[in-house]
């Protein structure tokens, strides 16, 4: 006998059956290393975006033209990078005290409140997300 769960009768009467898969209780928030989609790509530009994504908070910013993610926390005091700016091309600046952060790798470039001397910069990363653009079609589906 089959095992399953009926779901139904198919057009000629016959019980369809569709087996239980095992419970994936490990991706209740999603796959991490898989791709998802987060904002549409013509509404990113150089001004931060704050999107939660699979339980994080990211910060996405287009910079040379491609899209970068960050998690969307200070690396010094854990203010959120969303409310900063971008003001150097593929940085983004915290609020809170300045501190600057190149978006492709997360790097301390600058602490605008230590001046260019400052201690912490090349010391500290904030973590930064693989992001990128892809195009989906019309027909694609999830
Ligand atoms: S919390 Fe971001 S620079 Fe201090």
């Amino acid at each position: 006998m089959a095992s399953g769960i009926v779901v139904g009768p198919d057009q000629s009467g016959r019980a369809l059956r569709t087996t239980r898969g095992p419970r994936y209780e490990v991706a209740e928030l999603g796959f991490r290393h898989y791709w998802y989609p987060a904002l549409l790509s013509r509404d990113l530009g150089a001004t931060p975006k704050a999107v939660k994504l699979l339980g994080d908070n990211l910060v996405f910013v287009r910079a040379h033209g491609q899209a970068h993610a960050l998690f969307d926390r200070c690396a010094h005091r854990g203010m959120v990078l969303s409310a900063g700016q971008c003001l150097a091309e593929g940085t983004i600046t915290c609020p809170y005290h300045g501190w600057t952060f190149d978006v492709v790798d997360g790097r301390c470039v600058a602490a605008l409140t230590d001046g260019p001397e400052s201690s912490v910069v090349g010391k500290l990363t904030s973590w930064n997300a693989p992001a990128g653009t892809k195009h989906w079609e019309s027909s694609h589906r999830l």
